[in-house]
């Protein structure tokens, strides 16, 4: 067993934004967001409205509409000063008409209507949640009939040194600073138990929970649309 250490909710201190933005453009980030773009791309092939909740600086955000024209994203987050990251990145790829930034708390989508979105979405933000039922209840709240939510996210399921060897293998000495931030984050992630715990006390009425090596999978499909 293990002491879960809860990270703050907001990434907001400027220097903090700086780092993460900057570590979003490596080749391994661009990756994951790259892939995460395709598989919610594949489930919408004739475009329509994402919600991607935690955007940071909108590094999947503007993935998926620079790749689809008939898609239109908001990017929710509680910081500012990602958001005004995330609207730079959207204005250096041209997508500045497709994409709108809204700060807000993810479990308090109250400036969204009911039926709003067709998918969403949710990278590598789910372990700063403090209310996470909340968070998928108004998920699926702002979904149209039809629409499905994917939350990728790290989980703990390791021994922590374990971790730390392969963070000492894989970021050298120089990134120290990263390292301790995904350190930080692997401490505040939750097991596949908890999620699990999670899914079942919110009103998804269906959802799967796949893991792999360091990471979880949520998949959950408004079957009547999310508010009934
Ligand atoms: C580790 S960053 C991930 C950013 C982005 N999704 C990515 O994959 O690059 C987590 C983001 O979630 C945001 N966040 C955490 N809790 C939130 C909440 N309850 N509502 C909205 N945003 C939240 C933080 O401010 C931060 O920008």
């Amino acid at each position: 067993m293990r002491d879960r250490i809860q990270e703050k909710e907001a990434l907001e201190a400027a220097p903090v934004v700086e780092e993460y933005d900057l570590m979003s453009r490596s080749g391994h980030m661009r990756k994951q967001y790259k892939l995460m773009a395709g598989k919610i791309l594949s489930l919408l092939p004739a475009g329509g409205e994402v919600l991607d909740i935690g955007t940071g600086p909108g590094c999947l955000a503007v993935e998926i509409a620079r790749r689809h024209p008939a898609v239109r994203v908001t990017g929710l987050d509680l910081s500012e000063n990602m958001l005004q990251a995330a609207a730079r990145r959207a204005a250096g790829n041209g997508i500045t008409g497709r994409t709108t930034w809204v700060q807000g708390d993810a479990a308090n989508l109250e400036m969204f209507d009911g039926n709003s979105f067709d998918a969403v979405v949710s990278m590598g933000s789910m372990h700063h949640w403090h209310r996470p039922v909340t968070v998928f209840n108004e998920a699926y709240r702002v979904l149209k009939p039809g629409g499905f939510i994917l939350v990728r996210d790290l989980r703990w399921g390791w021994p922590l040194k374990l971790i730390k060897t392969m963070c000492a293998f894989y970021m050298p000495p120089f990134l120290r600073g990263v390292r301790q931030e995904y350190l930080d984050s692997i401490n505040s992630a939750y097991t596949m138990q908890e999620i699990d715990e999670f899914l079942k006390s919110s009103m998804l009425p269906e959802w799967t929970l796949s893991g792999d090596w360091l990471a979880m999978n949520i998949k959950a499909v408004a079957v009547d649309g999310g508010s009934r």
